[in-house]
């Protein structure tokens, strides 16, 4: 049976991107593979009152299960309001769709956006699947998100060992022969924890540690020119703290050179048409380093709660820290 994402409290990313757009922030979207991610991310979007993605990637699907994820995020809206959230909004987003068949079930199923990823395809193939997607999802009105281009990075699912930027000269045709609602591009951003590699970097002389190449806004700027107004996607945009990279390897670790995007960078991003911030790696690595911490100071633990809640209160600073401070959604969603 077919359930439309508005019988669940779920909204599509239309008119949160145009108002993004305006404000010169953007949307903070946030993966989700189990309990305490989805608590923390919605006690951090309740609390400073910003609209925000749920996203669910292929890896999140094979490990919680889809239908799983999917009444969670349902249940992620009624906890919203308990917690105080009026009017929260909350999209429920596909990461990375990569069929047809995936994104029809998605939008079957009651999630409010989907991406179709056919960016390794070529660029005609592209465009018909990007264009078939589109055609099923408007129905519904449920947003879709196309990518060109190809993110460099290593990652369980999504993986690319190239970075191709996207070509501004392409942006236009692809976005009236698609009619997609969002475009995420490709200008130096990459999946995972290992963003560059050290030879990709220069070194800070005062801490020693890796400064990565700065991200293409060059590249960003011919877009925007190109396609005034309309909704840029970065994904692969963690920025690693080093604070919980050093964490992690003090209790056992081994993260040896890893790095992200400098937040700064993103913060001037989030100021221009972009307006959706895929944000996964620094929420597994504020687990991953609060877990490690607290297990290295309390060998007798093993209640679960035990670790997870000092896990869970790390990634809500975290989420927080994000939204406050790099997307500046805070107080977008009254
Ligand atoms: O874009 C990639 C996300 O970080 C999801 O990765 O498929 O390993 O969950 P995943
Ligand atoms: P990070 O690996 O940089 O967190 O990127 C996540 C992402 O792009 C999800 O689609
Ligand atoms: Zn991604």
């Amino acid at each position: 049976m077919k359930v439309s994402f508005k019988e669940l409290g779920l909204v599509n990313t239309r008119e949160m991107f145009a108002k993004a757009i305006k404000g010169g922030y953007a949307i903070p979207a946030f993966n989700f593979n189990n309990m305490e991610q989805l608590q923390a991310i919605i006690q951090a979007s309740a609390e400073t009152k910003s609209p925000v993605i749920l996203q669910v990637s292929k890896g999140a699907r094979n490990y919680a299960n889809q239908t799983l994820l999917r009444y969670m995020a349902q249940g992620a809206v009624e906890y919203a309001k308990e917690l105080g959230w009026k009017k929260p909004q909350i999209v429920l987003h596909l990461d990375h769709g990569d069929s047809y068949e995936l994104c029809k079930s998605c939008v079957d199923f009651g999630f409010s956006s989907v991406m179709i990823d056919g960016s390794a395809l070529p660029y005609d193939e592209n465009v018909k699947l990007t264009r078939k997607v589109v055609n099923y999802a408007h129905k519904y009105d449920v947003t879709v998100e196309a990518e060109l281009g190809v993110l460099a990075g290593v990652e369980d699912e999504v993986s690319s060992e190239v970075s191709h930027y996207t070509k501004p000269e392409e942006v236009i045709d692809f976005v009236k022969k698609t009619k997609c609602d969002s475009l995420a591009i490709s200008i130096g951003t990459s999946h995972g924890a290992y963003k560059f590699t050290p030879e990709q970097c220069t070194r800070d002389p005062k801490t020693g540690r890796l400064v990565p190449p700065p991200l293409a806004f060059d590249v960003l700027k011919a877009i925007e020119k190109k396609l005034p107004g309309f909704p840029i996607v970065l994904h692969g945009s963690s920025s690693v703290p080093q604070e919980y990279v050093d964490m992690c390897n003090k209790y056992g670790g081994n993260l040896p050179n890893a790095v992200g995007i400098p937040e700064e960078q993103l913060r001037k991003a989030a100021k221009s048409a972009v307006c959706k911030i895929n944000i996964d790696s620094d929420s597994r690595l504020a687990m991953t380093a609060a877990i490690r911490k607290h297990l290295a100071e309390n060998p007798g633990h093993f209640d679960p709660r035990q670790y997870l809640k000092p896990a869970r209160e790390e990634m809500k600073k975290m989420y927080i820290h994000k939204i406050v401070n790099v997307l500046g959604s805070n107080g977008k969603a009254r």
